[in-house]
């Protein structure tokens, strides 16, 4: 049944000129699927050159609006309308604005996971994988990082000769990992190599022997002479790593550790999106769309 699905996709989609890009958090059936598979950082950039007309992200809704901003040319669609980050809905541009008055000497760097909104007032944007060196090496000495204040925690340690402000965002998913639990799959597995996400807070990330995106640390895993491993991200990466890896093993910090907007895309969304019964168009003012990639852009410049 998966196998027809997926071969009628895979038809579909070279007969309607479609590039299918898969977020790492994907579930297994959606990423064999898919042209290109990754981390945000990848996806966006990839995005910019695929020679198809139209673009289906099979992620969340700010993924979908970086592809439209950097390729405005092309047909974006979002497999599953419903799919949003919590994260990147947060913080909005009037409540930003009077924070950025507040603090004018200040840069402002934005996590990618934020609104297409919120891009137009930012200085940069920066992933996981790119933020500690986007962050050194811009010129200002004063950060105010948005969204999410353990990403900003973990850039801040890493990049000490800055003065950095956070504020109070962050991810519910990989906001279930507690020390606590970490603590006790370490007492598990005293084996294993701790990887987490650095979406994760301070008191879990302290403890890691690898942070980083979620490419980055199936990376890591993949290429690591260890055999054991507990995962501090969304449990796709641990089941993924684990078919990957089978003479290796994955534990996952916890097992409620879903993110339900990304596991809110099925199979049957992308058949129906490349039917055209299901899915949305990402479509974007265009004075909105130049203001926000000017953060995107130096993103890319300085990454
Ligand atoms: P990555 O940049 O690691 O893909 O992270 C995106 C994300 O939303 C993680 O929760
Ligand atoms: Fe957003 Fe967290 Fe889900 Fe990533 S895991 S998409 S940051 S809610």
């Amino acid at each position: 049944m998966i196998k027809d699905i997926q071969n009628e996709i895979l038809k579909l989609k070279k007969e309607k000129d479609v590039c299918i890009l898969a977020h790492s958090y994907m579930a297994q059936e959606i990423k064999e699927i898919a042209d290109f598979t990754g981390d945000s950082y990848a996806l966006a950039v990839k995005s910019v050159n695929v020679p198809q007309k139209t673009v289906l992200m099979c992620g969340v809704r700010f993924m979908a609006e970086t592809v439209k901003i950097l390729a405005p040319e092309k047909t974006v669609l979002l497999s599953n309308p419903v799919a949003g980050c919590p994260m990147a809905e947060q913080m909005d541009k009037e409540a930003i604005q009077i924070v950025k008055d507040k603090y004018p000497d200040y840069t402002v760097v934005a996590y990618i996971n934020t609104t297409a909104d919120l891009k137009t007032i930012c200085d940069v944007c920066v992933t996981s994988s790119s933020a500690v060196k986007i962050c050194k090496k811009i010129e200002s000495d004063k950060i105010l990082f948005i969204p999410d204040c353990n990403l900003g925690a973990y850039v801040a340690g890493q990049v000490p000769e800055k003065e950095f402000k956070l504020l109070q965002g962050g991810c519910p998913t990989h906001a279930k990992i507690s020390e606590k639990k970490l603590l006790e799959a370490m007492e598990k597995h005293p084996n294993a190599q701790v990887l987490v996400h650095p979406e994760c807070q301070p008191d879990v990330v302290k403890h890691a022997d690898f942070v980083g995106s979620t490419s980055g640390i199936m990376d890591y895993a993949k290429e690591s002479s260890h055999n054991e491993f507990i995962i501090g991200t969304e449990i796709s990466i641990a089941e993924e790593l684990q078919y990957a890896c089978p003479d290796k093993k994955f534990y996952p910090m916890s097992m409620d550790l879903i993110c339900p907007n990304m596991k809110s895309t099925t199979l049957m969304d992308v058949y129906g999106c490349l039917m055209g019964t299901f899915g949305e168009e990402i479509t974007m003012d265009e004075e909105k769309r130049l203001a926000a990639k000017k953060c995107i852009d130096e993103m890319i410049r300085l990454g």
